[in-house]
């Protein structure tokens, strides 16, 4: 397939569609009401820009009562990452004591996800989850545990479903991915 962007020409493969994202967001929704239900709020820690879509999604098939925050953080430019990861937004301050959900887009060298640990760990939350959409469990730099993950993938740069690539193609209802 090919996707065609004004000035840019690219070669993709569709890798998830709409309807395999469908069934198992349902899938991982189930596992974590199976997991996490309790009487407290569940505080949703959403990851911007790329979990978005994702996040939207899942949420509407939890059962147990939440909140939902956000942080937005960047690493990448273009098709690689830059090798730091800024702070755009702060982290919601109302933390400590609280049951965490942390919603990812994609998990690569995992310095994007060590780095928000490592803030909430001044935090002092009361447990921490994390599920990512995707992983490219070839490309991690270090161990790191991730509690629920949708699909695991290879080393090829994903577009769509809440992923750009400059910030473009987010808008995609499917997971595809640059050949
Ligand atoms: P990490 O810090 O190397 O784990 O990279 C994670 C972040 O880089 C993700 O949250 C994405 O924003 C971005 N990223 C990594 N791989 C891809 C990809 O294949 N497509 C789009 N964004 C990606
Ligand atoms: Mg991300």
């Amino acid at each position: 397939m090919e996707i065609i962007h004004k000035e840019q020409k690219m070669q993709c493969k569709i890798l998830f569609s709409e309807e395999q994202i469908k069934t198992r967001v349902r899938e991982i929704a189930h596992a974590i009401n199976k997991d996490l239900g309790s009487q407290e709020p569940l505080v949703i820690l959403i990851v911007l820009n790329g979990a978005f879509i994702f996040a939207a999604d899942l949420v509407r098939h939890l059962d147990m009562p939440t909140e939902i925050e956000t942080i937005r953080l960047k690493s990448y430019e273009g098709t690689s990452s830059t090798g730091t990861v800024q702070l755009i937004n702060s982290l919601p301050a109302n933390l400590a004591g609280r049951n965490v959900l942390v919603i990812e887009d994609i998990v690569e060298t995992g310095r994007t996800l060590a780095f928000l640990l490592n803030e909430l760990k001044k935090q002092n939350v009361k447990s921490l989850k994390i599920c990512s959409l995707l992983d490219k469990k070839e490309l991690h730099e270090s161990p790191i545990a991730l509690d629920y993950i949708g699909f695991p993938i290879g080393k090829n740069f994903v577009i769509g479903y809440g992923l750009d690539l400059d910030e473009k193609y987010r808008n995609l209802p499917y997971l595809a991915e640059l050949l």
